[in-house]
Parts: structure tokens; C-alpha cells; sequence
């Protein structure tokens, strides 16, 4: 028995390798961060080095003191983790003030997390406070199709939204709140991480404009499942607009209605206009 046989680690392995075969993550792009259960911790920490030097966040991030998140490395390759997780990926505990790290598991070799760890804690921050203990998974994707429509659309939570949910009859139920739309951001920083966060208290999915998707989900199949269904969305979209600027017919606000009434979801009234 290896650490790499635990469930969350399998999972966690084969959304990467997903996310890679669905051309998601060309070189280093994209990152993916796992808050653990306290079972998991149980069940992981015989092969913990509690001892590794801590590492101080750039700022602390109140609400996640203690937590432990499995997360990618910076600069590394998402086609690289099934092969080698132990150098790709890591565990990361944060101390009680949330201002401090160390790595107790992975990332060998001087691997660090992520470039992109503040926006990944920041979010699940974000989620705890908005949404409780439920949401585990944040990650964030280089999704071709969605990357193009931030050069064709007003980048605006509406009309992206709209233009999203009108294109699978399902979209308006997998992603009842909407999307999130930020303009281009410096990445890797605190502002990246701060204007996400702010979103993420009404949104599950961010899109960072001319970059990518950031979102959040409960689980790995739930938020994996998200960014394909708006990935898969976007790239209708892409082929409508390819052929015509003008559709001949759509899913109306009426259409919208009965979804909501039919699969029990509240779709905010800024999106039935
Ligand atoms: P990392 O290699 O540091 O995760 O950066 C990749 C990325 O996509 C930054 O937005
Ligand atoms: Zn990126």
C-alpha cells in the first residue's frame, strides 16, 4: 500500500489526466487544489513529514487554519502526474493563523505549489464561508473554446451566462447560478486571487479572460463535470457564431422558466431577462 492508493489521490490523479487528454493543459497550464476530509488526514498521515520547514504565505488567509490540500506544483506538467505524482503534486498543511505552510507529503525535488496557491486557498475560503464544509475541489483549466469567446463577448456575467446556458438544454441546471466574468488579470498573484474570490461567494465558475476557467465544486466529478459542460457550451457557441452572428431560434426565458420549475433550481431574475 502506497499513499498514491488512497481514494482522494486516485481521484485527484485521474481529474489531471482527465483534464490533460481533453487538451486542457498544454506544458504547465492549469492547476488543481483538494481539501481533505479529516478521515483523509487519518488515513494519509502515517506518510507525513510534520517536521518539513515551514513557509510563509505572501499574506494569511483566515478560515483555513490547520487545513491540508493536495495541490499540483508550479510549473509542472499535468501529463507528467499519473507517471510521477510524487514529484508533481504534494500535501500541504497550513498552520492555525492560515499564514503559514509545509510541505508533509510529495512535491519532491524542491517542487512548490502552484503559482496560482493564493487564489486556490483565497477560494476556498471563500466557499467555506458561503457554503460550509461541503466544497473540497478548486481548479482551474485553459479551456480553448472559453478563452476564444473572451475576444468575441462583452466580458460581462450576463451575456456570457445567457449565451452559455442557450446552448445545451442542461446547462441552466448544472450551472444554475451563472458564470463569473473577470477581465485579464495579472496571474499568479493576490489580485487574481482577491477579485476571484470576491465572485466565487456567488459563482462556482470564474472566467479569467483571455486565460481560462477557475471554478469550484463539491467533488471531483461535480467539478470536473462543470468545467466540461461550459467548456462543452462554449465550444457550440464558438461553432453558431462561426457559421452565423445571427441564430434562427434558441431557448428562450420561457423555455428557462419551465427548466427551473421542472428540475427544482432558482435561476437568478438578471439572467431571465
Ligand atoms: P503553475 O504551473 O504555477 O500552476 O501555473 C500554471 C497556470 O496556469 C497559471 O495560471
Ligand atoms: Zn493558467
Amino acid at each position: 500500500m502506497n499513499i498514491t492508493d488512497l481514494g482522494f489521490i486516485k481521484g485527484f490523479i485521474r481529474m489531471a489526466a482527465d483534464g490533460y487528454n481533453k487538451g486542457w493543459h498544454e506544458r504547465n497550464g492549469g492547476n488543481l487544489t483538494y481539501r481533505l476530509k479529516k478521515s483523509e488526514v487519518e488515513e494519509a498521515c502515517s506518510w507525513f513529514n510534520q517536521n518539513a520547514p515551514l513557509i510563509k504565505l505572501d499574506s494569511a488567509i483566515p478560515g483555513l487554519g490547520g487545513e491540508y490540500f493536495l495541490v499540483t506544483g508550479s510549473g509542472k506538467f499535468f501529463r507528467n502526474i499519473e507517471q510521477n505524482p510524487n514529484e508533481n503534486i504534494g500535501i500541504c498543511k497550513l498552520d492555525e493563523k492560515g499564514a503559514n505552510y509545509r510541505v508533509v507529503w510529495g512535491l519532491e525535488n524542491d517542487a512548490v505549489p502552484t503559482s496560482e496557491f493564493p487564489s486556490h486557498l483565497m477560494n476556498h475560503a471563500a466557499k467555506i464561508r458561503a457554503k460550509g464544509d461541503s466544497y473540497r475541489v478548486v481548479y482551474h483549466c485553459h479551456t480553448t473554446n472559453i478563452i476564444a469567446l473572451t475576444f468575441l463577448l462583452p466580458l460581462d456575467a450576463n451575456v456570457f451566462t445567457r449565451s452559455l446556458w442557450e446552448m445545451i438544454t442542461e446547462c441552466s441546471i448544472v450551472f444554475p447560478d451563472g458564470v463569473g466574468v473577470m477581465p485579464w488579470v495579472l496571474c499568479g498573484g493576490f489580485e487574481i486571487a482577491e477579485k476571484s474570490a470576491e465572485l466565487m461567494k456567488d459563482y462556482d465558475v470564474i472566467i479569467w479572460a483571455h486565460h481560462g476557467i477557475f471554478c469550484a465544486g463539491e467533488d471531483f466529478d461535480l467539478t470536473f463535470g462543470l468545467a466540461d459542460t461550459i467548456e462543452k457550451a462554449a465550444e457550440i457557441l464558438i461553432k453558431v457564431l462561426s457559421i452565423s452572428p445571427d441564430k434562427l431560434q434558441t431557448i428562450t426565458t420561457e423555455n428557462f422558466k419551465e427548466l427551473a420549475k421542472a428540475f427544482n433550481v432558482t435561476l437568478p431574475e438578471k439572467f431571465l431577462n
